[in-house]
């Protein structure tokens, strides 16, 4: 059982835990645009980026504020960091002034070091190249709107595979849930890491995709930022108009964002292309996480899912 004092990773979830998330972001999401909420007023989220983001760390910042709640923002450059402070000190100093905090790092796994520090419920908004959960939470929470259901799908990874955070949480979420099959396109380089291959997992090629007829094809950069060199410019898995004319008409194109090539902007009209469903799902999750980790079950409004 989920204990509501960290996520940090998925593997912290049963499949009963990410029901419980996503039935709460069902409740709250009719509200999220209402601005009426006030489940966490006088609460702060310490909201803290040792990382580039924008989606993540806006979309948490909204949430809060959507659920009548305050939130202290972390960015570095601009604070005590350049004077020589650990991220330690620095998330112990916050750790004063605020109720819950959201932390994205470059560093693989120094989320669950921080947290054998820290008292307050602490949730990981990306480690290096290790987990995003939240991230994998909006996405199956969008799968469940658009697919009606989180089993049995076939889903196609496309990209960079081995330090793409993202599919790492959303292959093991999706693993909560009965008869998912995957299939990962990527340049040898970039396989997804051993420890996440698995039996319902097959390494196929681009033109390969057509043939499964995929229920989800979740396309993703390349982080060239976590390699010390990338010189695979040649490797482009495209999807473009041609590309989605041969995928089903019940086919849904993901991405965590930021696109770089990956979908040209020409099918972002195709109703099968839902990036930006993701991104507003996104809030609508964290409100939730939000809301339970804060101890606000018994509070949430009384409506139920808005589809
Ligand atoms: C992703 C991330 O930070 O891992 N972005 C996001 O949070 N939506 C994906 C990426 O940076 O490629």
């Amino acid at each position: 059982m989920w204990d509501k004092k960290k996520l940090l990773t998925i593997d912290e979830l049963s499949r009963k835990d990410i029901e419980l998330i996503l039935e709460t972001s069902g409740i709250l999401e009719p509200h999220a645009s209402k601005g009426k909420l006030q489940l966490c007023r006088g609460e702060i989220l310490a909201n803290v980026f040792f990382e580039p983001s924008t989606r993540t760390e806006k979309s948490f910042q909204a949430a809060m504020h959507r659920l009548g709640g305050d939130v202290i923002m972390h960015k570095d450059p601009g604070s005590s960091r350049e004077k020589g402070e650990s991220k330690l000190d620095t998330l112990r100093v916050l750790e004063q002034y605020s109720d819950i905090m959201a932390v994205r790092d470059p560093e693989t796994y120094s989320l669950q070091q921080y947290a054998e520090t820290l008292a307050l419920p602490i949730i990981n908004a990306g480690d290096g190249s290790n987990e995003h959960p939240t991230q994998a939470l909006l996405d199956l929470y969008t799968v469940l709107k658009e697919k009606g259901s989180m089993e049995n799908l076939s889903i196609v990874f496309t990209g960079d595979l081995k330090f793409g955070r993202t599919v790492h949480s959303l292959i093991k979420a999706l693993r909560k849930f009965p008869g998912n099959r995957f299939f990962g396109i990527s340049p040898e380089t970039l396989e997804l890491p051993v420890d996440l291959k698995g039996g319902d997992y097959e390494e196929i090629l681009f033109e390969d995709m057509y043939g499964i007829r995929p229920d989800i094809v979740y396309a993703t950069r390349i982080q060239k930022e976590r390699m010390v060199s990338w010189a695979g410019e040649k490797f482009s898995y495209e999807i473009n108009n041609d590309v989605l004319r041969k995928l089903p008409s019940t086919a849904r194109i993901m991405h965590p964002l930021p696109r770089v090539n990956e979908l040209n902007p020409e099918i972002d009209s195709d109703p099968r292309v839902i990036p930006f469903k993701q991104v507003k799902y996104g809030m609508v999750v964290r409100m939730a996480l939000l809301a339970l980790m804060l101890g606000h079950e018994k509070e949430l409004p009384s409506q139920g899912l808005s589809n």
